[in-house]
């Protein structure tokens, strides 16, 4: 099934320079990139992303990190997306995070995990409509 997810490299990623490679990874399985952008997260953008772990104990850390520095949101799209975007991301815990995941390859720490991704259709939706509008898509054809 065709799918849209929201995929966000951390601060972490953007400062050491990851982009690109990370980029590559989502690219080279086929997906589709139909937008994109580097942004610095307000505060309030954040709470609202995070709002389900506000009565977390690193809910604090969580919101300065993320809005300590840019981030490079976007969209990616393609058959069943939203899993296998996870599954490339992996555990979000790094240490736990399978060698291969981007989390795995890139990250030892859960507060300093890389990258976000949706985990569901009702998180991609509602998080794409949060970081993206509609005059920020791109449509057009990949060759086969
Ligand atoms: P993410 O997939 O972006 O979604 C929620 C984030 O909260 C998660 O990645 C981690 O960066 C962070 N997080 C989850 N659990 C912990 C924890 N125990 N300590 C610190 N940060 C956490």
């Amino acid at each position: 099934m065709k799918q849209r997810t929201f995929t966000m490299l951390k601060p972490d990623a953007v400062k050491r320079r990851l982009t690109g490679e990370i980029l590559a990874r989502f690219e080279k399985r086929g997906l589709k990139i139909v937008a994109a952008k580097t942004l610095m997260i307000s505060d309030d953008l954040a709470k609202t992303h995070y709002g389900e772990h506000s009565d977390k104990p690193f809910f604090g850390d969580l919101i300065s990190y993320i809005t300590s520095g840019p981030v490079f949101a976007m969209v990616l799209e393609g058959d069943d997306v939203i899993s296998m975007v996870r599954k490339m991301v992996g555990a979000t815990n790094p240490k736990e995070a399978a060698v291969g995941t981007i989390r795995g390859d890139y990250a030892i720490d859960t507060g300093r995990n890389i990258v976000h991704a949706s985990d569901s259709e009702e998180s991609a939706e509602r998080e794409i409509n949060l970081f993206f509008d509609e005059s920020e898509f791109c449509d057009y054809e990949l060759p086969d």
